[in-house]
């Protein structure tokens, strides 16, 4: 079915369901070149991990990534980029229950009706476990971002209704909430294991800083960024609202005090005074902070005993067994610093065909991938001159034909007049090529 696909130039599809074999992603329209370094990946993919403290879920899983395809020597072919995640620590038998009953707030009756069919093994498609793939995929486009300067932060900015008072970026990975303001933290910790120990869970909100955004990203009209933002984080599991900058803060506010002035600043470049915009005016980022807020509900799957139904429409009662989170926040973090880098990279490759980086570091990292490519090129012409030469060996064959060779270099050289190239320095090139075919032959002849 479709709706597993997102973004435009730069696609990531994920699959795998939360008990099957695996999850996973495949990413498509990725540049040749382009460095990806795995540890970067898995660092991303240990924040989303679950069993990493008593306020989230103790399922044990490693979340190793494997990258299957689309890599070649650390960096990038520019074909599609496959990386799986392994299930492990799967325990379909403590979902029995919901083979038969649907979980209040959960997919189960809505996946089943529209599909006829679902795999109820802890939520199947629709469980938190599929934002692996998504962290996997977003931790490439974050670290590309970062390559560029652009910085992605998320937090926890309130749980259980107690908000940070503060923020501090550092004290983010300090806590188990990651929650800038430590003493929020705290009370936070205590008020979801309150929740915990009376078989229910909490809500809270997640804020996402895009530091050092470049101007001019998002495709009015229907594509605005703020658009396209929301779509990307309206797509994880429990998220229920959005808001960009002051959001709905804005309504309460006369033009006067809501309207950003504009000035210019000591280096020649336009800003805002204020940032209630949050970075994003008329559907294109501004180059200011671009800020954003999304609302988590409580984790649906508690303890507590609710009214259900079965699947055959008997009314029933659900207490949910199985390991959750109680509350989804700290996990949601990694979650929607990557679809906010998959949106901004997305938007990125697009802008860049509008307007090409001509910077002159953008245009040696192109020559450097194409001196890459001529490479690969050469090893592959290497593989195919030693299968004819084993071909010329079983058939007796002579390994040097000078006729064919004086008729091959004389067509190539045509082809390099019209292509504008040098032809003294192509005909050096095309000998030194056809020599190297030879020795190699040689060596096995
Ligand atoms: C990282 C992450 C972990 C989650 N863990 C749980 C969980 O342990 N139990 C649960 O009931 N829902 C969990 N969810 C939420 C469900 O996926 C979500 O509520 C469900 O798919 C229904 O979708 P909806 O809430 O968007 O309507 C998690 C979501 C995320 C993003």
């Amino acid at each position: 079915m479709a709706g597993n696909t997102f973004g435009e130039q730069f696609r990531i599809t994920t699959f795998g369901e939360s008990h099957g074999r695996a999850v996973g992603v495949v990413m498509d329209g990725v540049r040749p070149g382009l460095p990806i370094d795995t540890s970067v990946i898995q660092k991303e993919l240990d924040r989303r991990r679950p069993g990493q403290s008593h306020v989230t879920t103790a399922r044990n899983e490693t979340d190793t990534v494997e990258i299957v395809s689309g890599v070649f020597e650390g960096k990038t072919t520019g074909t599609p980029v496959c990386m799986i995640i392994w299930n492990k620590d799967q325990r379909p038998g403590a979902y029995d229950k919901m083979k038969t009953l649907f979980r209040p707030g959960h997919a189960g009756y809505t996946y089943l009706t529209k599909y006829g069919i679902s795999d109820y093994r802890g939520g199947g498609r629709s469980s938190g476990r599929e934002t692996a793939s998504r962290v996997a995929a977003g931790a490439v486009a974050k670290s590309l971002l970062e390559q560029r300067g652009v910085q992605i932060i998320a937090y926890t900015l309130e749980a259980a209704g107690i908000r940070a008072k503060t923020i501090d970026y550092n004290a983010i990975e300090t806590n188990p909430l990651r929650c800038p303001d430590p003493t929020a933290a705290a009370k936070m910790e205590e008020m979801i294991l309150d929740a915990k120990a009376q078989g229910d869970s909490v809500g809270g909100i997640v804020e996402v800083v895009v530091k050092n955004p470049p101007v001019g990203l998002g495709d009015p009209v229907f594509d605005k960024l703020e658009a396209d933002l929301a779509k990307a984080l309206m797509s994880i599991g429990a998220v229920r609202g959005f808001e960009v900058g002051n959001g709905f803060g804005a309504t309460k506010l006369r033009g006067s005090e809501n309207n950003d002035p504009i000035f210019r600043d000591q280096s020649g470049r336009v800003r805002t005074r204020t940032n209630n915009a949050g970075g994003i005016s008329g559907g294109i980022s501004n180059g200011e902070d671009i800020v954003l807020r999304i609302a988590v509900k409580p984790t649906s799957s508690i303890a507590k005993e609710q009214e259900t139904v079965t699947v055959d429409g008997e009314q029933a009662t659900i207490k949910i067994e199985g390991r959750h989170d109680p509350c989804i926040c700290p996990r949601v973090v990694p979650v929607a610093e990557s679809m906010v880098a998959l949106t901004l990279f997305d938007h990125l490759t697009r802008q860049e065909l509008l307007h090409p980086d001509d910077s002159l570091a953008a245009l040696r990292s192109s020559i450097d991938t194409i001196d890459q490519n001529i490479l690969f090129l050469l090893a592959e012409r290497q593989r195919i001159v030693l299968e004819v030469g084993q071909v010329k060996k079983r058939e007796g064959k002579q390994i040097e034909d000078l006729r064919r060779e004086s008729a091959i270099l004389r067509r190539q050289l045509r082809l390099a007049k019209k292509l504008g190239l040098d032809m003294k320095l192509m005909e050096r090139f095309l000998s030194v090529i056809f020599s190297l075919a030879k020795s190699v032959q040689k060596k096995i002849a």
